[in-house]
């Protein structure tokens, strides 16, 4: 006897593909080897029916330095995920920019159909300075497993304005020891304060990450200006460069960890604010244009545990058929490999503005 029609078990597979949404709420996820997922402050691509998603391999103890590189793990169905190992490795070489000790965060990867390579991005500090290098690294491979190798690292678009700068704003001088979060200062911040200040050598970057646009264009969205303002500058054609072309977002409003994602031709971007590894209230912004304006709108998260964004900092929003999971990392300073995952869909109100809300357990 037949059970299904044809149309059944479509409907039936399309139940349960949603069905199968990952959600992950801080509980350990073990990999194929049974071992916690050690890839934190990362992003998802899915290339060849293939998902990776690579993140910060992470030490226990202090400082927050690197002895290992960037990890990947790889799934079919983004439930079960297989340890695939470093696929940016530290340097043994004293004085490497990427040697072991410095440190490597948030690190993105997107591929470049045009030059047929994978181009990781991350937040770079030199070692033994702390966060004082806020530096872009950028590394390439012509596969998704790696190995990555380091092009250059450094500030971001020396010697270049801001986009839409006005001739007399780019004299404009300021106390640079001005108290901080007073009127004045505020007002320098917006005027360019630190934009300035940083544009011989090139802007800060920090937290951050990578997206590739509709139309194949690719920017790279970063915490700078000391993490008081996120920059989006646009990269070339390879990704692996900026234009010069770039836009200061929120000046003063000390924005980290941005995940960004499009939908209907809206730009959505999730932030964190700036409170080291303790979490703080989600930021939602919109745009109809990437490079803006951008307007800011009340916190995402909804329900219990929302002004902390349920114990997370945002890192990357992934979009499949199923709509769009907001990626965040619930850290843990003194454990910090055992930081955990949490993964939420994000949802739509009538109004088609997101929203995410922690699911009952
Ligand atoms: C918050 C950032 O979002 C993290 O990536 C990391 O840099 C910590 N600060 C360090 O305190």
């Amino acid at each position: 006897m037949k059970l299904f029609t044809t149309g059944t078990l479509l409907i039936m597979s399309l139940v349960g593909m949603a069905a199968e949404m990952p959600v992950v709420t801080g509980e350990p996820f073990p990999d194929t080897d049974g071992v916690h997922v050690n890839a934190h402050g990362g992003g998802i691509m899915k290339h060849d029916g293939v998902y990776y998603w690579y993140g910060e391999h992470r030490d226990n103890g202090q400082p927050s330095s690197y002895q290992r590189g960037v990890a990947c793990y790889t799934s079919p169905d983004l439930k079960t995920w297989t340890n695939r190992g470093i696929v940016m490795e530290v340097s043994e070489t004293p004085g490497d920019p990427i040697e072991k000790g410095c440190i490597i965060e948030r690190p993105k990867v997107v591929y470049n159909p045009a030059t047929g390579k994978f181009v990781l991005w991350f937040h770079h500090e030199m070692k033994g300075v702390g966060y004082g290098s806020a530096y872009a690294g950028v590394a390439v491979a012509d596969n998704p497993l790696g190995p990555f190798r380091l092009l250059h690292t450094g500030r971001v678009n020396p010697g270049v304005y801001p986009l839409g700068t006005a001739e007399d704003a780019k004299n404009l001088k300021w106390d640079e020891k001005m108290e901080w979060w007073t009127p004045q200062w505020r007002k320098a911040i917006e005027e360019g304060m630190f934009n300035l200040r940083d544009l011989d050598g090139g802007q800060m970057s920090r937290d951050m990450t990578v997206y590739v646009d509709d139309d194949g264009k690719a920017y790279h969205i970063y915490s700078s200006e000391s993490n008081l303002t996120i920059q989006i500058a646009e990269l070339d054609p390879t990704y692996t460069r900026h234009t010069g072309r770039y836009v200061r977002l929120f000046p003063g409003g000390h924005n980290e960890a941005p995940a960004i994602f499009k939908k209907d031709g809206v730009y959505w971007m999730i932030t964190s604010g700036c409170t080291g590894w303790d979490p703080n209230a989600a930021r939602l912004m919109r745009a109809t244009s990437i490079m803006g304006p951008w307007e800011q709108l009340p916190n995402p998260c909804r329900g219990e545990g929302a002004e902390i964004t349920f114990g997370g900092q945002s890192t990357y929003i992934f979009k499949d058929d199923r709509g769009f999971t907001f990626m965040a990392d619930i850290w843990n300073p003194k454990q910090k490999s055992d930081s955990r995952h949490l993964w939420l869909p994000v949802k739509f109100g009538d109004d088609g503005v997101p929203y995410i809300e922690k699911p009952e357990k």
